[in-house]
C-alpha cells in the first residue's frame, strides 16, 4: 500500500535501518578475539601483526593455529606494511591508546586485505572506508571500572556460540575493588589484600581458553558508563592536555584520542622512573613488555599515566613533576 503521507508518521514501534553491522559483548578482548576469529574463519591462517603488543593477543591467535607475520611500530605509532602481501589472509591492527595513526587511518581507508581492529583502551568503531572484511573489538574492563566487559562490531556475522559464564573472575575484581576502595577512602585494610586478589582474578582469566558473557552486573555499569560518557571524556581530554603541558615534548607520544586513556610517556630511564614513582605511591604500568615472539623499540622505554577522571589537575600535575624530577 502507498501510504500518502501529509505530515511525519507518528507512534508505533520504533524503526531502525539495517546497518550491515553485527554485534556481540563478552567478559574480554581475548574472548572478543576469540570469537571474532572463529567467525571469520582465521583458524590456521596467516594474519600480519604488529610488533608491538601484548602477549595474550599473540597466545589466542596462537590458540587458532594462526601463522604470525610481524611487522614494525614506530615510536610515534605509525608503521609501514610489507609491499607484498600475497601470504597474508589478515592485517591486525591496533589503535593504540586510542591514538589513529597517519598509517592506521591509511590502513582503514585502502587496506586490500580483512581486518582485525583491536581498540583495546577505546569505546568506537572508527570509520572504515575499505571495501574489506573486518571485525573490531575493545575492551572496555582496562579503561573503567568494570571488571568484565567488551565489545564487538564487525560487518561478517558472529558465529552462533555458547558463551560461558565466568562469574569467578567477575566476582574477584569486584571483591578487589571493593577492598581497594576501603583502603583508599577509609585506610581500612592492607595495599597487598586487594593486589592478591586482583593477580588471583587475572590469573583465573589467563587460565580460560574460551569466549564468555559478561556478568550482569558489568552490563548495567556498562550502561551507566555510556551515560557519563560526555563528562568523563571532558576530564579525561583536560588532564591530557595538561599532562601534554607539564611534560618536556620528548617525554610522551603525542596521540589525539577521542577519548583518552592513558598518555604514553616514553622515559630513557623508565624503570629508574617508575621505581621513584612507587616511593610515592604512584604504580604506572608498562603497556606492553615484549612478547616471547618478537622485540620492538617501545617496550623499553614506554610507561602508561593514567587520565580518567579519578585524577585532578592537581594530581596531573604532580604526578608529571615529579616524573621531570625523577628523569633528571
Ligand atoms: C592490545 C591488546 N589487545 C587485547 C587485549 C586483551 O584484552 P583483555 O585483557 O580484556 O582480554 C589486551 C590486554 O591487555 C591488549 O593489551
Amino acid at each position: 500500500m502507498i501510504f500518502q503521507q501529509q505530515t511525519k508518521l507518528i507512534g508505533g514501534e520504533q524503526e531502525l535501518a539495517d546497518d550491515g553491522r553485527f554485534y556481540g559483548v563478552t567478559n574480554s578482548g581475548r574472548s572478543s578475539l576469540r570469537w571474532l576469529i572463529q567467525s571469520m574463519e582465521l583458524k590456521g591462517k596467516t594474519v600480519l601483526v604488529p610488533d608491538f603488543v601484548c602477549q595474550i593477543v599473540i597466545d589466542v591467535l596462537l590458540e587458532f593455529d594462526i601463522k604470525i607475520h610481524f611487522y614494525a611500530v614506530g615510536d610515534d605509532f605509525d608503521f609501514v606494511l610489507p609491499n607484498s602481501l600475497e601470504d597474508i589472509d589478515v592485517i591486525y591492527i591496533v589503535k593504540y591508546f586510542g591514538h589513529e595513526s597517519k598509517s592506521f587511518k591509511l590502513a582503514l581507508k585502502m587496506s586490500t586485505r580483512p581486518l582485525i581492529i583491536d581498540d583495546v583502551f577505546g569505546t568506537d568503531v572508527p570509520n572504515i572506508e575499505a571495501p574489506i572484511l573486518w571485525g573490531y573489538f575493545n575492551s572496555l574492563r582496562k579503561i573503567t571500572a568494570i571488571s568484565d566487559f567488551s565489545q564487538i562490531v564487525a560487518n561478517v556475522p558472529l558465529v552462533e556460540i555458547d558463551r560461558k559464564s565466568l562469574s569467578v573472575f567477575s566476582s574477584l575484581k569486584y571483591q578487589a575493588k571493593r577492598v581497594k576502595s576501603e583502603f583508599i577512602n577509609t585506610c581500612i585494610g592492607e595495599q597487598i589484600e586487594y593486589l592478591a586478589v586482583f593477580e588471583q582474578a587475572e590469573n583465573m582469566l589467563n587460565s580460560h581458553e574460551g569466549i564468555f558473557k559478561p556478568e550482569d552486573k558489568s552490563v548495567v555499569l556498562a550502561g551507566q558508563f555510556q551515560r557519563n560518557y560526555i563528562d568523563s571524556q571532558s576530564i579525561r581530554q583536560k588532564n591530557l592536555k595538561i599532562a601534554k603541558e607539564c611534560l618536556n615534548s620528548s617525554q610522551y607520544i603525542d596521540i589525539c584520542p577521542e577519548f583518552p586513556s592513558f598518555l604514553p610517556l616514553i622515559l630513557h630511564q623508565r624503570d629508574k622512573v617508575r621505581r621513584g614513582l612507587m616511593d610515592h605511591g604512584v604504580f604506572l604500568a608498562v603497556h606492553w613488555p615484549e612478547t616471547i615472539q618478537s622485540e620492538n623499540g617501545l617496550s623499553c622505554k614506554i610507561l602508561s599515566l593514567p587520565l580518567d577522571p579519578r585524577y585532578s589537575d592537581r594530581d596531573i600535575k604532580w604526578v608529571c613533576a615529579l616524573i621531570k624530577k625523577l628523569e633528571q
